[in-house]
């Protein structure tokens, strides 16, 4: 039983050493910046104060936003962690316990936020289909110009040891296995996990540990747009607008969603997504392989396989399996000589 049980992601954090720079570039990625107390805070069209927050300071990524249902969740969490529950001073105020994970990441758990109602337009289409025809007398006819970013979904970062970090998250905010990611049988070396909700659908992810070769870092945090036609308007726009593209579009094996990943002016990786599977507490959890992970159901292969010289998945696959039981047996063997 974990200590609570978390709604759902609340925000990302970074620092930035040009607040302008962040800003146009957000705007380009289809949310809606603006400046509070020196911080640039960016909301969707979800109603949440903010989804994405960049403070003055060298570019870095700071922290990952979690929403608790309630101030009484958080007030638990804070006696069971032994910190304070704090005023959260940011857009939409409400409270916040702050907890360092295994690796350092900061978690801000946020409970209390002011929310407002949902902007109105952006409504998707119906779309017809050849088993079903619902756009009846209604024409397509879209507006280029950025995604509408409704909210964030989920983020992913890369850890240490994924069996820590996994039993750190799941004891204390309550996260259920979607899909388990093994680097070879018997090799897990990370998780897809969603939020607990019962009887609530639940994004089949909203975060995903990965234990990958390198130190523990930020690899990316996702937003929602309206649907397929958006996320495709916001990929023409942001082309446009001379943006990094990362990867994308395509659609993925585990979470089934559609994305399309692309850089911040200092690199850090953010997603468009829309279409993705929803689960509830009772979905059993699947074991899946690291080919699944890099692979796609259709559209661009990940720029790791996209040169004419590229390895194989499966290539990769043996060679990220050979690392981590390296590290595995690096660190049974320091634990022996410490023991
Ligand atoms: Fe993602």
């Amino acid at each position: 039983m974990s200590i609570i049980r978390i709604e759902d992601i609340a925000h990302v954090r970074f620092a930035a050493p040009d607040l302008e720079t962040m800003r146009a570039f957000l705007i380009d990625f289809g949310l809606d910046p603006f400046l509070v107390d020196g911080c640039l805070y960016a909301r969707g069209r979800d109603g949440r104060p903010f989804v994405h927050a960049t403070q003055p300071g060298p570019a870095a990524f700071v922290a990952l936003g979690l929403r608790a249902g309630s101030l009484d969740d958080l007030a638990r969490l804070a006696a069971a962690e032994g910190v304070a529950v704090e005023p959260f001073a940011a857009p939409g105020g409400g409270h916040v316990v702050r907890l360092r994970d295994p690796d350092g990441f900061v978690v801000e758990v946020v409970a209390g936020q002011d929310t407002a109602a949902p902007a109105p337009d952006a409504v998707s289409l119906p779309r017809n289909a050849v088993a079903q025809r619902v756009r009846l007398r209604e024409l397509v006819r879209l507006e280029p110009g950025p995604a509408h970013v409704f909210r964030i979904g989920h983020c992913v970062l890369k850890v240490a040891d994924y069996r820590r970090s996994e039993r750190w998250y799941k004891d204390r905010f309550g996260f259920l296995t979607s899909d388990e990611i093994e680097a070879a049988p018997g090799l897990p070396l990370g998780a897809f996990m969603r939020c607990d909700r019962g009887d609530v659908p639940s994004d089949h992810h909203t975060l995903f540990l990965a234990q990958l070769p390198g130190k523990p870092a930020f690899m990316h945090a996702a937003f929602e747009v309206m649907d397929f036609d958006d996320l495709m308007l916001g990929h023409q726009h942001l082309h446009a607008r001379k943006r990094k593209p990362a990867w994308g579009v395509g659609r993925h094996i585990m979470g089934s969603q559609i994305f399309d990943y692309w850089r911040d002016p200092w690199g850090h990786e953010l997603e468009h997504w829309t279409d993705g599977d929803l689960l509830t507490a009772t979905d059993p959890p699947q074991t899946m392989t690291l080919r699944d992970l890099l692979a796609v159901q259709w559209g661009s292969p990940h720029p790791m396989f996209a040169g004419r010289l590229a390895p194989s998945p499966a290539l990769v696959s043996r060679v990220i399996a050979f690392v981590t039981r390296l590290r595995q047996r690096f660190a049974a063997r320091k634990q022996d000589t410490a023991s």
